[in-house]
């Protein structure tokens, strides 16, 4: 009996007990964003944390930073990179400064006629291969959550292409979006998330462009008194990590780390689009910003204004990449 007792304390001081190690010592998962936590993502963020704790038994700890707490948008893949952050899910808008310009096909204007010509890319094929293409960057690619469709927003009324005309627009950093406002006669200005409401309220810029819970989340709607339904591109996220640090977790820690992620991603796709209806409302009832729905022929303005970022952009993203989202949803916009 002494012997036994004698033999657990050395196997317990020697850490020779899984479970004691891990509650002694948990692996810390870093989760870092940029919006709100009322957000789909910020929600998304802390059920993954809840599951990934739950499922591993406590050996996983998962922080999350909302809001740019920790780092904004290009710091934060950085951040990802060099392994002081382990996981991020930046706007598919964001992977071009890492060198995967294939991402940006999700910018395009009406490429999606509606979540399920998009749910065909992300849980398909197509999706799968292009988070393949960050694993040379030392990136792996997890899971995509959903956020919802643009509408834009600015101090003046928004119908038709000339409206925009001369127009100081905050835009995420991609190259189509800057495309897209330029079609439009804007003049786009890359921000980082967390530094527009400021810029909107100090007119550094004129106007943006989000679904509507980031606008309302950001408060936004208080310095912005028109916003169009346009609803003429997506956001949404990439879920991703260090790929050293996922590839080095004990297997049993991964497979709960799946598992929750699946879960969580679930969660994240199912509450997107009625956080964005619910946010839409919000804004709405605050009475600070005018909405208005486009006519079917102020839509097709808008379309034709923007149908040539298409071809623009073709040698960018990869004519192949953008005729896979085409044949994955059975929709090229052109036809
Ligand atoms: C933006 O910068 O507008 C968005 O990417 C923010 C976000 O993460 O939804």
């Amino acid at each position: 009996m002494k012997k036994t007792l004698l033999t657990l304390t050395t196997a317990v001081a020697l850490g020779l007990f899984s479970m004691y190690s891990y509650a002694a010592d948990p692996i810390v998962i870093k989760f870092s964003h940029v919006v709100a936590p009322d957000t789909p993502k910020g929600k998304a963020a802390e059920k993954f944390k809840e599951l990934a704790e739950a499922k591993t038994n406590g050996a996983v700890k998962v922080e999350v930073y909302p809001s740019s707490t920790l780092y904004k948008d290009k710091e934060e893949m950085e951040a990802l990179q060099m392994g002081a952050v382990q996981m991020l899910a930046p706007s598919l808008a964001k992977f071009g400064p890492l060198g995967v310009k294939n991402f940006e096909v999700f910018d395009l204007p009406y490429i999606f006629r509606g979540y399920d010509d998009l749910h065909k890319v992300t849980k398909g094929e197509v999706g799968a291969s292009l988070l393949a293409k960050l694993e040379p960057k030392g990136v792996k690619g997890l899971a995509y959550w959903d956020n919802g469709f643009k509408i834009m927003s600015a101090g003046k009324p928004l119908k038709t292409p000339e409206d925009y005309k001369g127009l100081k627009m905050r835009i995420q950093s991609s190259k189509v979006i800057e495309a897209q406002m330029r079609a439009l006669g804007a003049n786009p200005q890359v921000l980082p998330f967390g530094e527009t409401y400021q810029a909107l309220q100090t007119g550094v810029v004129d106007g943006t462009e989000n679904p509507p819970s980031n606008l309302y989340t950001q408060k936004m709607h208080e310095v912005q008194k028109h916003a169009t339904l346009t609803n003429h591109g997506y956001l949404g996220y990439a879920v991703i990590t260090n790929k050293a640090f996922w590839d080095k977790l004990p297997d049993d820690v991964r497979t709960s780390l799946d598992e929750a992620l699946k879960e969580s991603t679930d969660f994240a796709n199912d509450i997107a689009k009625a956080e964005n209806d619910k946010a839409l409302e919000a804004v709405k009832a605050s009475g600070k910003t005018e909405i208005h729905t486009p006519t079917d022929e102020e839509t097709k303005a808008m379309q034709q204004a923007l149908a040539p970022v298409h071809n623009e952009m073709a040698e960018r993203i990869g004519k192949e990449t953008i005729d896979a989202v085409y044949g994955a949803t059975g929709f090229d916009p052109s036809k």
